[in-house]
This record gives structure tokens, sequence and C-alpha cells, in this order.
């Protein structure tokens, strides 16, 4: 299964390959659940992120200098071979009724 580069972004690529990080608001900015970690030599490639994604990764546990939302990273040749950490603990403050599972 190849994933085509431009036109996805990090959190569908992780779903792909089976990684269980929960997005539970689907990209909507509308939660933390897609917490990343991104590797600092790469977060210089990554446009800035706008403030509604700050906003949520205020609310997001265990927050570092190189958190952002994986689903707001669209994937670029620059970005090929990127490895995320994911960050030990998610909060799950989206109401619908999803039961998340620990990763
Ligand atoms: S999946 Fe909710 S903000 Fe990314």
């Amino acid at each position: 299964m190849s994933l085509k580069l431009g036109e996805r972004s990090a959190l569908l690529a992780v779903f792909w390959y089976g990684v269980e990080l929960e997005g539970a608001c689907e990209a909507s900015l509308a939660c933390s659940t897609c917490h990343v970690y991104i590797p600092y030599e790469l977060l210089e490639r990554l446009p800035e992120p706008k403030e509604a994604e700050e906003d949520m990764l205020d609310m997001a546990p265990a927050l570092k200098d190189n958190s952002r939302l994986g689903c707001q990273i669209i994937l670029n040749k620059d970005l090929d071979g990127m490895e995320l950490t994911l960050p030990p603990m998610t909060r799950n403050f989206y109401v619908d009724g999803h039961v998340p599972e620990p990763h």
C-alpha cells in the first residue's frame, strides 16, 4: 500500500499504518488526541501552527516545544522518512462516546 504524498496528513498516515493514535475529532481541530512529537530537525520544514492548533495543543498533556497535531501536518517530500513520536498520554475531551485505547 503506498501513501500519496502531498495530499495526506500525518494523522491519516498513522491510521494507514495501524498506529493507535486516536484523532477523535477527525481533524476538525476540536481535540488534541492526535498530538505527536516532530523530530527537531524537521520542525523548520513545517509551516507555523495556526492559532486554532496552538489552542488545542495548549490542552494537550505532556506538551513539548516540538509538539504538533498530527492531523495538521500535511505530508510532502521534504518530510519523507519522518518518524513521529507519540506522547505518553492523551486527553480525550471530545465527547462522542468513543472509548480510546491506551497506546
Ligand atoms: S484529530 Fe482532533 S485536532 Fe487532530
